[in-house]
């Protein structure tokens, strides 16, 4: 949890690939380049990659769980999915780093490569959501965290994650029109002391019971959240900006599936009735030593694959994990690792 956060969304011209293949074995250097700027602000940045980009850049095997954001239509409220070929998580101490890192990103990558949806989060007093709420208290701590968001059972991918993006915009004159208890029934926890409600007490349309989930064994499914406040006053925009890390995307599905469509369907999750997603993505986050050597298509076949279409056959897969994906590594040759970086 850092005091600041930029989540970019990008996509990828056709015939722009060549530039993204160069960069990204560049990127890991890049991070390091602008965090040792300010090292105090511990900036971190996370790429992820989308579906159909996948099969633009790589050759080999893909991610098993990498496919496109699947939407979802429950009775009342929608989820949707929205464009996106590239994520770009970036986290720290300070916004200046930060908006350092995006900027320098951008110019990295290119003209091909279009921002379609730019957020800056910032952290909202005892790290209250902007609905009032303490949020991320029940995030995995420590190696339970690493098994929740890390990829063990796939050869190719270990140490990679999978994560998955929605922008929140709420209603804050129907929240705040809203008690406290009736607040703290919709999320079921206590507002001010940030306490759970006993299960017998605790609403089954409320958020925290319709996002445990128990795999059939009966242990429960984790992921990583980073939420960020956002938000506009002068636009009457207020919002939530949700991130999940998790080993297999199949956990956050089910969770979004309950809020959707409801557990069981019909009953959604209430903060769903104050906040609206506007954008959603899924992306597969590769570890540094895939980064700083990816498989990459050769120039040929590259430009065939422009419009291939993702392969969903992998999607029911079990869902299992370990090591954190955002620490950039030595390049192991003494330099920063950023020699192939062009100036836009
Ligand atoms: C818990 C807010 C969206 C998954 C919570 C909590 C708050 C909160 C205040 C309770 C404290 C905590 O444990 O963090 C929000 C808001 C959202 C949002 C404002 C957007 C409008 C989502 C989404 C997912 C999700 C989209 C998953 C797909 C979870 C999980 C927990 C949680 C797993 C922990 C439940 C527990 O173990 O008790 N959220 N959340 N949240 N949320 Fe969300």
């Amino acid at each position: 949890m850092t005091e600041a956060a930029i989540f970019l969304v990008v996509t990828v011209d056709s015939g722009a690939e060549d530039v993204v293949a160069e960069t990204l074995p560049d990127f890991t250097g890049l991070v390091r380049s602008v965090a040792s700027r300010s090292v105090e602000a511990h900036l971190t940045c996370v790429v992820g990659i989308g579906s159909a980009l996948w099969d633009r850049l790589f050759s080999g095997p893909r991610p098993d769980g990498l496919h496109p954001f699947i939407p979802l239509a429950g009775d009342i409220h929608t989820a949707p999915s929205t464009p996106g070929d590239m994520l770009f998580h970036i986290r720290g101490g300070r916004m200046d780093v930060c908006f350092e890192m995006a900027t320098q990103l951008m110019s990295a990558f290119g003209d091909g490569v279009r921002v379609v949806d730019e957020v800056h989060g910032f952290r909202y007093f005892d790290m209250r959501d902007i609905i009032g709420f303490v949020d991320g208290t029940e995030n995995p701590d420590g190696p339970a965290a690493t098994v929740a968001v890390s990829i063990t059972d796939e050869p190719d991918f270990v140490g990679g994650s999978y994560v998955i993006v929605q922008k929140y915009l709420h209603d804050m004159d129907a929240w705040n029109a809203l008690s406290t208890e009736e607040q703290e029934n919709a999320i079921g926890r206590s507002k001010w002391d940030n306490i759970e409600q006993d299960d017998d007490t605790k609403p089954t349309n409320s958020h925290t019971a319709l996002t445990v989930i128990e795999d059939e064994n009966g242990v429960q499914q984790q992921i990583m959240r980073d939420n960020m406040p956002f938000g506009r006053v002068g636009s009457d925009e207020f919002g939530t900006y949700f991130i999940g890390y998790a080993a297999h995307p199949s956990v956050t599905e089910e969770m979004l599936t309950n809020m959707f469509i409801g557990k069981p369907p019909g009953n959604h999750d209430r903060i769903l009735d104050f906040s609206t997603a506007v954008t959603g993505g899924l992306f597969f986050v590769p570890s540094v030593e895939f980064l700083d050597d990816p498989p990459l298509l050769d120039d040929e076949s590259a430009t065939d694959q422009t419009t291939a279409e993702p392969d969903e056959s992998h999607r029911d897969a079990d869902p299992s994990a370990a090591v954190t994906p955002s620490t950039p590594s030595d390049p192991g040759d003494g330099s920063l690792g950023i020699g192939a970086l062009k100036p836009r």
